[in-house]
């Protein structure tokens, strides 16, 4: 079967970090294209340069651009609590060999996306701010021609984390979101209805560090970082949030998925950010109803997936990374 051509959008960010690892050990179903960073859990500049060296350390061979520098319209907003002042838990990756693209994420989207054979399109995965992606599609509308369809993490049907009803990528830029939304292209929203329950146990992370395994030594690192210093902490698991779009593609039984459509909250009032799905599709016209909301998922298989693909990709890894602490 032709693999299902990729391209991830991120701002590493641990479990961007972690989905990136899932990418590299599911190289056999995903034609990972390229990966783009965007300014969110971090700088631009911290993220793009994780994205950089996470990719190799990876084995993944793949081009990394740096992408928007801010929101839309606001200022950033970082998350160092969560994912540390370096932005992946304050884990040290080898810097990357290879350098970053010269060209600006978004214009090497657009160039990247049309310069796919004729009749072919790629899946975008988002697991940051949707402002590149807002970005690209406003200074290329006739790009959306060669996207299958948007992926990505954020937003709830209910409750935030940012704020009562805003989760976290979509406080960041509402704007950015919005104009995704109104795109038209079929969307994907894997939000915190579905990625709270998708988590890591603390025996788990635990394990992980402890294996000499480098890729779950690595990825359980990160989340026990993110277990010790936030109150996942007194809960006792992490959400490794950014893995669901991708968990999604590879394994969509284990989610309970309702059509919707998406719409965001771009205020200044207390629900800045806040999506809102709309389930009534009987008051909308056919080709409206493009867009989908993950409601609910299986924990435990969730779990059970992600570890074994971390420890697969590490075996891959050695030799190449041993020394590496
Ligand atoms: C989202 O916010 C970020 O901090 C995480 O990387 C994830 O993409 C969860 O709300
Ligand atoms: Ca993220």
């Amino acid at each position: 079967m032709e693999k299902r051509k990729i391209i991830i959008d991120c701002d590493p960010g641990v479990d961007d970090a972690i989905a990136l690892a899932f990418a590299a050990a599911h190289q056999e179903e995903f034609e990972l294209l390229a990966v783009t960073a965007v300014s969110g859990n971090q700088s631009i500049e911290k993220v793009a340069q994780n994205a950089l060296n996470l990719a190799e350390f990876y084995g993944l061979d793949v081009p990394v651009a740096r992408g928007m520098d801010a929101p839309l319209v606001k200022e950033p907003l970082y998350a160092a609590k969560t994912h540390g002042e370096n932005g992946i838990g304050q884990c040290a990756i080898p810097a990357a060999a290879k350098t970053m693209m010269k060209e600006h994420a978004v214009l090497y989207l657009n160039r990247l996306l049309k310069e796919l054979p004729e009749g072919k399109k790629a899946t975008l995965i988002a697991t940051g701010p949707l402002t590149n992606i807002a970005m690209l599609l406003r200074l290329f509308p006739e790009v959306k021609d060669k996207i299958l369809e948007i992926v990505f993490m954020g937003g709830a049907a209910m409750g935030g984390n940012v704020t009562p009803s805003a989760e976290f990528n979509m406080y960041v830029d509402p704007d950015a979101a919005r104009i995704v939304f109104k795109s038209g292209i079929p969307l994907v929203m894997c939000g915190l209805d579905a990625t709270l329950k998708c988590t890591l146990k603390r025996n788990q992370i635990i394990k992980l560090c402890q294996s000499g395994n480098p890729a779950a030594k690595v990825c359980g690192d990160m989340a026990g970082y993110t277990l010790e210093n936030t109150s996942a902490k007194y809960r006792g698991e992490v959400s490794i949030h950014d893995v669901v779009p991708l968990m999604y593609l590879l394994h969509p039984e284990i989610f309970t998925i309702k059509r919707t459509i998406l719409d965001v909250d771009c205020s200044e009032g207390p629900a800045r950010g806040t999506t809102l799905c709309d389930f009534r599709w009987w008051e909308h016209d056919e080709e409206e109803l493009t867009s989908f909301v993950l409601l609910d998922a299986d924990g435990s298989r969730f779990q059970e997936y992600l570890i074994t693909a971390l420890y697969e990709l590490g075996e891959s890894m050695r030799g190449r990374t041993e020394g590496i602490q």
